[in-house]
């Protein structure tokens, strides 16, 4: 069955925004995002309550802790039956080691990636952090750490799908935010791409938010969108 390569940022505040949203979008042209603010708010009940809808979910938690504290995450992650599940590679190996380890032989193995540098912050804000030097190679250092630790994949911006993708096959998953028709809004976005052109370059799956979340007709924003982006 071919499945969809959209995957929606479900920024909501609480579980009924989120599926009065939902309602909208057909699980065939997408799957889901639920980060921070909804599983905050809402929990597992959030994500079971989408998948009983018939959608796959990304739990965007970006695990970040010791190897066994974040273990212990993937494997409840995993228990949930999500779909896709991420860490935060600057955790080191042990921990994304862990986390690989503690997906592995399960049922229905959540897809692994993983958080390489956050996008907001530029060279200016890692120096003042203690992290001097080009944000890029340290993208694709941490990028080969993901590989290195047996991950499928990384979270990764518009910019930098060619390069990780040359420098890391076929075969990784490059998931992509920062996607924008032309001239539509950017948003808080700093760097777009198009569906297509993203493509392209080589991400496997977009995540696409505000295009779609606040549009006045989110199906039709979705199929719009769809009909530019084939499934996998
Ligand atoms: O609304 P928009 O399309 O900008 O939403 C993109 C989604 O991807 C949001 O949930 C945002 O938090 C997330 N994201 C991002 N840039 C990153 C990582 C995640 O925009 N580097």
């Amino acid at each position: 069955m071919s499945k969809p390569r959209i995957v929606v940022a479900i920024d909501r505040p609480d579980l009924g925004q989120a599926l009065s949203l939902t309602a909208h979008l057909d699980p065939a042209l997408c799957r889901l995002k639920v980060g921070m603010e909804l599983f905050t708010a809402a929990g597992p009940a959030a994500v079971e309550a989408l998948q009983r809808q018939g959608f796959d979910v990304f739990l965007d938690l970006k695990f970040h802790d010791i190897p066994n504290t974040v273990a212990g995450a993937c494997r409840s992650a995993a228990a949930l039956g999500v779909w896709m599940v991420n860490v935060h590679a600057s955790g080191g190996p042990r921990m994304l080691g862990a986390a690989v380890e503690a997906l592995a032989g399960g049922p229905s193995r959540p897809v692994l990636v993983g958080v390489t540098l956050l996008t907001s912050l530029d060279g200016t804000e890692l120096a003042a952090v203690g992290m001097p030097g080009d944000p890029a190679e340290r993208v694709l250092h941490l990028a080969r750490c993901c590989a290195n630790a047996g991950l499928d994949g990384v979270v990764c911006s518009p910019l930098e799908i060619v390069p990780l993708r040359a420098a890391l096959g076929e075969q990784f998953t490059l998931v992509t935010p920062g996607i924008r028709a032309p001239g539509e809004a950017l948003d808080d976005q700093q760097r777009t791409l198009a569906p297509a052109a993203a493509l392209a370059a080589g991400a496997t799956y977009l995540v696409i938010g505000r295009p779609i979340t606040r549009a006045l007709d989110p199906g039709a924003a979705l199929r719009a969108l769809a009909a530019s982006v084939p499934s996998d």
